[in-house]
């Protein structure tokens, strides 16, 4: 029998993870079943562990229950830990490890895919949320020159610089006065979920700079149309999402898929 996996959320079926994963499991020639679990929003717990009885050897988690699996693991990486939130769960008998690979796919995007170094790069982080928490670590190994946070509510950035201030040089503000031209500019914030987009001045972009927004849709955001308007090159939250993916499933097989021939599936 195959091992199995899933993605666990709510909503779920929008998820492009089985076909990832499907992709990724037969170029490696992984025996692996990899399928969407439905999570009611009060019965994650449940879930996972009728999961874990069947057989299930890890999952991918994805909103709302990442603070949840958080929770629920008894061994956390350094970057999970950190980002205080678990995308992807590892059940070996009665350990159930968290980690959260989504900063390892931003940073891999940034890096291989975009081509962009961020090692002494000028990084503008957009947001504060889980989302932000969940990139802040890999992003600062890379070592930039600076990382800046802008928030709607400055409270909330320079919290988060204070619980990553050991990791590199974080300086914070809210959108007020945000006038200086940075390297990358990375959407951290959900107000394009909502067809917005966070309220930052024209003058962060430069014809070098890369704007990067966090989530994907068939057409780009107004992040990305806006920074394309003052001179950046855009790129949406797809690559991220497979690398991401890529990320876990190394953690659960110890084999590092191509996502070359993912993205070439996709059109992209
Ligand atoms: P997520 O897990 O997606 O990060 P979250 O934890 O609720 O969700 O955080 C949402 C982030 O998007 C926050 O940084 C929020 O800013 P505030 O902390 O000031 O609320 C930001 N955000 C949401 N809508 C926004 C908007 N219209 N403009 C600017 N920032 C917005």
């Amino acid at each position: 029998m195959s091992d199995r996996y899933a993605v666990v959320g709510n909503p779920v079926a929008h998820s492009k993870s089985p076909e990832i994963h499907a992709l990724f499991a037969r170029q490696t020639g992984q025996d692996v079943e990899y399928s969407r679990l439905l999570a009611p929003l009060d019965g994650f717990v449940a879930t996972v562990r009728d999961f874990i009885q069947n057989g299930g050897r890890g999952l991918n988690v994805t909103v709302p229950f990442k603070f949840e699996a958080f929770a629920l693991s008894n061994m956390l990486t350094e970057r999970a830990k950190m980002a205080g939130a678990v995308n992807t769960l590892r059940f070996d008998g009665n350990t159930v490890s968290g980690d959260n690979t989504d900063g390892a796919g931003l940073v891999a995007d940034i890096t291989r895919n975009a081509g962009v170094s961020l090692e002494r790069a000028r990084i503008l982080l957009l947001g504060a949320g889980g989302a932000a928490y969940g990139v802040m670590l890999p992003l600062l190994e890379q070592k930039p020159q600076r990382l800046h946070i802008a928030n709607r509510s400055e409270d909330k950035a320079h919290d988060m610089a204070l619980r990553f201030g050991t990791y590199g040089a974080i300086t914070v503000s809210s959108y007020d006065n945000l006038d200086e031209p940075f390297d990358v500019v990375i959407n951290a914030t959900s107000a394009g979920l909502q067809n917005g987009m966070p309220p930052v001045s024209s003058k962060v972009f430069h014809e070098h700079t890369l704007a990067l927004d966090m989530v994907y849709a068939d057409r780009p955001t107004p992040f990305m149309d806006y920074a394309s308007r003052y001179g950046a090159t855009v790129r949406d939250g797809f690559g991220m999402l497979v690398e991401q993916a890529a990320e876990s499933f190394f953690v659960w097989r110890d084999v590092r898929p191509d996502t070359r021939p993912v993205f070439a599936y996709f059109g992209r």
